[in-house]
């Protein structure tokens, strides 16, 4: 077969990027873990001045900086030899409140990664692997990534696109956050409701330890517990409200879940599922987004689903058909699709 040498220039040019990203995701998490945007985001400094400010080796940070300027993340100027955050690149690498905070996503990445041998034998013997089992980072990194994407969106925009649910959390409502993680969803609800009173439930203990500080560091934990529970099995009746964020796939049972998520809701409660964007066909799906997905979904979520009882494994990017089906097969008379960004989809089901 004749090798088509544009075809492999621009093949081996995509390769090129996707290498220096792959090993960016460390240079990425070392940046954070050390505080070297946050140092460099207030003014232009040179290796040394950045190292001595961090009290870091210069001659790793110097090394480090020329890796930052030349994948974008910092900007070089070579006639001062300083080195320097754009409003840009400080509003997503150095500030943890802005919604666009990118270092989180590198964490889960590289925890994520760390599962691939074991991984690997799953493709072989089929095995799963359990959320609580991976690498620390996985869980911080998850609440690192997701937090910014609900702080922009879910009070202003996801709940107000449910029908009547705003009204009820502003007057007093009860909810269930399930398979809710470091509860970074349930603590953003409780502070800008309070009124309402919220339920954490996640199978997973140290997440939900991880929960409890946080709720007590913010002063909330009068009306946020956490609790560690699976999504079949929390406890609690007449909810108003009942929330899963990015975790139904993971579960091995969903339609089992979603038929206690039913039984747990008030007649007229809602439940809201955030899904992560997809469409229903694969060929829709083969784009940036999808890429992050799948990965992600091969290393974390199918092999959680797996390693639970019934292991449906509905995948990451399983579509609003497929969700339709899991919610309807476990009862629920309404299904629709309230809202959406570039990466969630947020349903509402009623019974
Ligand atoms: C991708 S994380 C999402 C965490 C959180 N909802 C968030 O958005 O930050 C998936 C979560 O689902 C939890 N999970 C998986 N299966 C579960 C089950 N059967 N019951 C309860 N929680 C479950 C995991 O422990 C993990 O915390």
């Amino acid at each position: 077969m004749a090798i088509d040498m544009d075809k492999l220039n621009a093949f081996m040019g995509g390769f090129v990027g996707d290498l220096g990203a792959a090993v960016h995701t460390g240079m990425v998490v070392i940046g954070e873990r050390l505080g070297l945007y946050k140092a460099l985001a207030p003014a232009p400094m040179t290796s040394t001045e950045l190292a001595a400010k961090t009290s870091t080796d210069e001659r790793y940070v110097r090394e480090w900086l020329a890796s930052q300027a030349a994948g974008g993340y910092v900007t070089y100027d070579d006639k001062t030899n300083k080195f320097s955050l754009t409003e840009e690149q400080a509003f997503a690498l150095a500030n943890e409140d802005s919604p666009a905070y990118l270092p989180g996503a590198f964490q889960l990445a590289l925890g994520s990664l760390a599962a691939v041998p074991r991984i690997a034998d799953s493709f072989r013997n089929g095995a799963g692997m359990g959320w609580h089992e991976h690498d620390e980072a996985v869980f911080h990194g998850c609440e690192k990534f997701f937090r910014p994407g609900y702080a922009a969106n879910l009070v202003c925009s996801w709940i107000p696109a449910l029908r009547d649910v705003k009204q009820k959390l502003e007057a007093g409502a009860r909810v269930a956050d399930v398979g809710c993680g470091k509860g970074a969803s349930t603590i953003l609800m409780a502070k800008a409701f309070p009124k309402s009173r919220f339920f954490g439930f996640d199978y997973h203990d140290k997440s939900i330890e991880a929960a409890r500080e946080i709720a007590k560091r913010e002063r909330i934990a009068d009306r946020v517990t956490f609790e560690v529970a699976k999504a079949k099995e929390y406890p609690g009746k007449g909810y108003d409200l009942v929330a899963v964020f990015d975790c139904l796939h993971d579960m091995g049972d969903p339609v089992g879940a979603a038929a206690h998520v039913r039984s747990t809701l008030h007649p007229d409660g809602t439940w809201m599922i955030v899904e992560p964007f997809a469409n229903d066909e694969l060929k829709d799906n083969l784009n940036p987004v999808g890429r992050v997905y799948y990965s992600f979904s091969t290393l974390l979520c199918t092999p959680c689903s797996r390693s639970q009882e019934v292991g449906l494994c509905l995948g990451a990017q399983s579509g609003e058909a497929r969700i339709r089906e899991v919610v309807t097969q476990a009862g629920f008379g309404r299904f629709r699709r309230a809202t959406e960004t570039p990466f969630n989809i947020v349903y509402e089901a009623r019974r």
